[in-house]
């Protein structure tokens, strides 16, 4: 539930505040920032001190650490680049993307940073000492890291000062590995969501139709490009 409800309210921020986030983004990087600042801090206490926060704050806090809002940016940012570009809609996450991508990525931190600490600091002598068996979890700590790796060069080469230093094609190819971490990105939460006690099948359902009606989509739209370019190649070549 807190999945399906961080992805509406983000589709429904992103859509109605286009041309805000495209002209005053570095407020929303910084607002960005600042929450994953507090959702580290608030973490952290976790597990020095024992802070309670119950209700709906609970739930908002929980939507940004476990990375729940944070892959609602990147779907729209997947869905961007997939959608018809004659539709109004894409046009307008299209205008948005980098700024979109950036967000995700800066949201995905205190997750990526404080699981990665909890698992060597916590999760890691018991599975040495043999007491925990979890071979499912370190498969998705695993995949989740590559990904996260994979992000960090995505993340900065998307910052408009870094992007202009670069050339166009240079670019574009290291951009092709967002496919490889929104692959890695799905596994890891398809093993999430497998390794739970009690398997939470809206969410897996949700993840899986959002991930392959999002591969299908992109695969025709590669297809049509292609056709075109033949097709205008071809009659190129006639004249
Ligand atoms: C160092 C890298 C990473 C580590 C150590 C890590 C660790 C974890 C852990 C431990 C959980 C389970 C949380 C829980 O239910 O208590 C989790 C869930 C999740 N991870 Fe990661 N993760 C990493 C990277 C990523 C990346 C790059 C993404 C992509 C955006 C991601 C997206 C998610 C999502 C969406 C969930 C929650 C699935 C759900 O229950 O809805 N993670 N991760």
């Amino acid at each position: 539930m807190i999945f399906i409800c961080s992805l509406i309210v983000i589709v429904i921020l992103s859509l109605g505040f286009t041309s805000n986030i495209k002209t005053r983004y570095s407020i929303y990087y910084s607002l960005a920032a600042l929450i994953s600042i507090l959702i580290s801090i608030y973490e952290i206490l976790r597990i020095v001190s024992n802070p309670k926060l119950n209700g709906l704050i609970l739930s908002i806090e929980k939507a940004f650490m476990h990375g729940n809002v944070a892959i609602s940016f990147f779907i729209l940012v997947m869905f961007a680049g997939a959608l018809n570009t004659k539709w109004k809609v894409t046009r307008k996450l299209l205008s948005i993307r980098a700024q979109l991508a950036i967000l995700g990525s800066i949201f995905i931190l205190p997750h990526g940073i404080l699981y990665l600490v909890r698992f060597f600091v916590l999760k890691l002598p018991n599975i040495l000492s043999g007491k925990t068996n979890s071979t499912l979890y370190l498969i998705y700590i695993a995949v989740g890291l590559i990904a996260f790796v994979i992000l960090i060069p995505l993340f900065v080469t998307s910052l408009k000062k870094v992007r202009k230093k670069m050339n166009a094609l240079q670019w574009k190819k290291l951009q092709r590995w967002a496919y490889i971490f929104y692959f890695l990105s799905y596994i890891h939460i398809l093993i999430v969501l497998l390794n739970d006690e009690e398997i939470d099948l809206i969410k897996l359902i949700s993840y899986t139709i959002i991930f392959s009606s999002y591969s299908v989509l992109k695969l025709v739209k590669q297809r049509d490009i292609k056709k075109v370019r033949v097709n205008s190649s071809s009659s190129y070549s006639c004249n």
